[in-house]
């Protein structure tokens, strides 16, 4: 039946018609930019809300809102390719409010994009956020990322690769010690292996980039003809 509504949606605090007027915004907006954001595009964003909505069936919290909530989560790099989270607050509200949002639901949103940003999590968030998060850090920990996704993060950001791998270790190992890397317990069972794999990898990055010769390396690559200068430091 075409108008019947699911289960999750009924129960949702996202009102019949909001989520999907809000996708098909975003969508068109990420479209808009497909070429500024290699990285943070619409493929981080529809893995991001897919995961979400998924790890929210599974800790019993609103889907519609956490995938509503994906789905904005990353808008400041729209704004500002290389800004934080609150930077995309005005923006959010903008795509929220012309999907037929209430002024309750964007301030919802804007708590719950907060309290998932990897820079500032701990362990008291909320449900909503904890899917959220869970389903960010993932696209970070996947084994295929730093294959075929970290050379587009360099090229949307225009940081140097040292800088990377220290964000990387620095942000991922805090929440990776402070045992809130993934707050579902299936996940962080699940994911362990890749998360360690991911550390480790990145840790050996900085040390290699320590050898001369290996910096060396980095400026010769970044001098190669048609390569988007920037892997090496200043
Ligand atoms: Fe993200």
């Amino acid at each position: 039946m075409p108008n019947q509504q699911t289960a999750a949606q009924v129960q949702s605090t996202v009102p019949f018609g909001v989520g999907d007027a809000l996708l098909r915004a975003v969508r068109r907006l990420y479209a808009r930019h497909e070429t500024k954001l290699p990285f943070h595009g619409w493929h981080h964003i529809r893995f991001v809300r897919d995961k979400a909505m998924e790890f929210a069936a599974k800790n019993g919290s609103d889907v519609e809102f956490v995938g509503a909530a994906a789905l904005v989560h990353d808008v400041n790099y729209l704004v500002n390719r290389n800004s934080d989270v609150a930077a995309g607050r005005q923006l959010r509200a903008d795509l929220l409010f012309g999907a037929g949002a209430s002024a309750e639901l964007v301030g919802r949103v804007e708590r719950v994009v907060l309290e998932a940003d990897m820079a500032s999590r701990d362990d008291g968030i909320s449900p909503e956020a904890q899917a959220l998060s869970d389903a960010d850090t993932l696209f970070k920990a996947l084994p295929i990322t730093p294959v075929v996704l970290a050379h587009r993060y360099l090229k949307e950001t225009g940081v140097s690769l040292r800088s990377l791998a220290t964000k990387i270790v620095t942000d991922q190992q805090r929440a990776y010690d402070r045992g809130f890397y993934f707050y579902n317990p299936e996940a962080a069972s699940s994911y362990s292996t890749w998360v360690a794999a991911n550390l480790t990898l990145w840790k050996c990055i900085l040390e290699s980039l320590d050898d001369p010769i290996v910096d060396g390396l980095i400026r010769a690559i970044d001098a190669l003809p048609g390569q988007t200068p920037g892997l090496a430091d200043g």
